[in-house]
């Protein structure tokens, strides 16, 4: 593999059609201060991309570019091409509610509409004009519920208010609601960092779980978590990515210091 400095890390071989989001020479910016030098990743189907790295390293930064989310904070600017099925998100032509809609997003601290659980998950589906009728929408919050382990638990309390559940049930209603708009990537920051050992332990098989259908990426603090639910890891250093590539290579054989470093608990 030729060694690439930008993209420390990227395998060129892998079959185009594998790769569902592809980040090149990715800049960004808040102001002057740059917060993300030079960014190459590629996120899969059908697998789980966790970025890791020290607090303040740019990892949430770079996940709110794969859907645009940075472009609510006025201050933030992004450089390079981040590509969907190879189309530029950052093209004019771009429908950024679509685009969110197909690269949904759970955030570290749960945050289920103040509404029932029902329209928490039947919110989206309906602006997006999914369900024709009462009954479609019913079969997709019940889909989108199932999918995310959670509909055993709220099928007799549907119009209670997603936020009476538990931290747990309300990161999986979180997990339902981006769901329910057929996404084709999750995106998700530190998911359980919020939640008890048992609410993450079910968080982390769910996110086993949905693999199977989804691109997903997910930021963590925790390097045992990471190792656990992910096949990629990219490890982010003061805004650089350090090094990218197959989850048990990072952290049994990590091809640089400062990733054996950060994986042997020397800084972090
Ligand atoms: N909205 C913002 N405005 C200005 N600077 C920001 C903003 N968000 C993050 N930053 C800065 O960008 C850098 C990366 O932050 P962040 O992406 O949150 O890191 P991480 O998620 O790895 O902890 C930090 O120096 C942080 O202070
Ligand atoms: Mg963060």
């Amino acid at each position: 593999m030729e060694h690439n400095a930008n993209a420390p890390g990227l395998d060129e071989s892998v079959e185009p059609s594998d790769i569902k989001m592809r980040a090149r020479d990715v800049s960004i910016y808040y102001g002057a201060k740059k917060a993300i030098d030079e960014v190459s990743v590629d996120v899969f189907t059908e697998h789980v991309t966790a970025f890791i790295g020290p607090s303040g390293c740019g990892k949430s930064t770079f996940l709110r570019a794969l859907n645009r989310m940075n472009d609510t904070i006025p201050s933030a600017r992004v450089e390079g091409t981040i590509e969907l099925d190879g189309e530029d998100i950052y093209a004019s032509g771009m429908d950024v509610v679509q685009l969110r809609a197909r690269v949904g997003m759970v955030f570290q601290k749960p945050n289920p509409f103040p509404k029932s659980i029902y329209e928490n998950i039947a919110y989206g589906p309906r602006i997006h004009g999914l369900a024709e009728g009462k009954g479609e929408l019913d079969a997709i919050v019940e889909k989108s519920l199932r999918r995310a382990g959670l509909w055993d638990e709220v099928k007799d309390r549907l119009t209670d208010s997603g936020t009476a559940l538990s931290g747990g049930q309300q990161q999986r209603l979180c997990i339902a609601r981006a769901i329910a708009v057929d996404p084709e990537v999750i995106l998700m920051d530190e998911p359980c960092s919020a939640l008890d050992p048992i609410a993450t332990a079910k968080i982390e098989e769910l996110i086993d779980d949905l693999r199977g259908r989804y691109a997903i990426v997910i930021v963590t603090h925790s390097m045992q978590q990471a190792a656990r639910v992910s096949q990629r890891t990219a490890f982010f250093h003061l805004g650089h990515l350090v090094e990218y590539g197959h989850t048990s290579d990072i952290f049994t054989n990590p091809r640089e210091q400062r990733t054996q470093d950060y994986i042997t608990g020397r800084y972090g």
